[in-house]
């Protein structure tokens, strides 16, 4: 039937909304996407957090899925459903482009950060024991297997995208042995990519330039460690008006997984409040991911000159409009 068959993770709260504007939109533009719906209730099994059985086998079938925001739970409970996924389908690399907003006014104009992220290790190995009370050991896992290959992705999509330069965030002058790692593996994987120009910062100093000034960012693509990058992320989200507006994407060699990075809002959910921008845009990289590059732009332009325009914002951006106005304005300008 020429579709392409995309599993759909809807997510808590604010999820099924929504899912429901990037469905309507997605109708509206006749983007050849066919949604299988699939659930992941936390289950354990043999003493690990895991998803349904069928789950992972429609993401391993369809190799896309497209996830709105699961809750997680703060200290105690299941480990997070977002890091499960990310281990089961082994989605190392976490593309994390951020641009500003025209129509949406930050202290800030044209943002425009690439951040990839390691996806599997470091802080969030999840290897935690008590020693003896009162004192509690944390593990960062570094590995140059999975440092190399975040590493190489990065530089691969520096090409790919004629963003031709790469800079590796740190802090090896503290952590000398694993960011050590992650650092000397970047500057071999560079000598791989001549076309590329490498360089190397310390993640203080990123945070403290890109907040004064982040233009000179504009030209790079920042690699990392897991911990810096979800930390800086939400940073630079909060350059172009928070992760409302930001997409993401988990990407690995078999599937790809790809997620409004926002929490599940349970105090607006069910009320038709909610903005939908940061799962389209991500349903965006999806498109792209899967070359459908016409359809990506085409509704990639209606949503930013609906915003643009600025009559058909929610609340979080200023305006008036429910989620399903918002999403109608988009499919007007299709
Ligand atoms: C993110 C989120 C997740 C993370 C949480 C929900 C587990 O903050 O995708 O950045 O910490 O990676
Ligand atoms: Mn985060």
């Amino acid at each position: 039937d020429g579709l392409y068959t995309v599993s759909l993770i809807e997510g808590d709260g604010i999820g099924p909304e929504i899912s429901q504007s990037v469905k309507d939109i997605f109708a509206a533009a006749k983007a050849p996407i066919k949604w299988e719906p699939v659930d992941v209730t936390p289950q354990l099994r043999d003493g690990k957090t895991t998803i349904p059985a069928e789950t992972i086998k429609s993401i391993e079938k369809n190799k896309v899925a497209l996830k709105g925001p699961l809750a997680t739970p703060i200290g105690k409970g299941h480990v997070s459903l977002n890091l499960t996924l990310r281990r089961t389908f082994n989605l190392f690399a976490n593309v994390r482009p951020c641009r500003s907003i025209a129509g949406y006014k930050t202290p800030y104009d044209n943002v425009d950060t690439v951040l990839i992220r390691e996806n599997t290790e470091g802080e969030y190995s999840g290897i935690e024991h008590v020693v003896v009370d009162g004192v509690v050991q944390s593990i960062k896992l570094i590995t140059r297997e999975a440092s190399e290959r975040v590493l190489r992705f990065a530089f691969q999509y520096a090409e790919d995208v004629g963003r031709l330069k790469v800079r590796a965030v740190h802090k090896a002058t503290i952590m000398k042995m694993s960011d050590g790692l992650f650092l000397s593996t970047a500057d071999r994987v560079a000598k791989d990519f001549p076309s590329v120009e490498f360089d190397a910062e310390l993640l203080d100093n990123t945070c403290l330039k890109i907040v004064t000034d982040p233009s000179p960012y504009n030209d790079k693509v920042l690699v990392m460690p897991n911990l810096y990058g979800d930390i800086l992320s939400d940073m630079c989200a909060g350059l172009i008006g928070g992760l409302g507006l930001t997409p993401s994407g988990n990407i690995g060699d078999e599937c790809s997984i790809f997620e409004a990075v926002h929490g599940s809002a349970p105090d607006i959910a069910g009320k038709g409040l909610a903005n939908p921008t940061a799962l389209l845009l991500s349903s965006i990289m999806m498109l792209r991911h899967m070359e459908l590059n016409d359809h990506a732009t085409r509704i990639e332009k209606a949503i930013f000159d609906t915003l643009a325009e600025g009559k058909t914002l929610t609340g979080d951006l200023g305006g008036k409009s429910k989620t399903h106005e918002y999403a109608g304005a988009i499919i007007k300008r299709l």
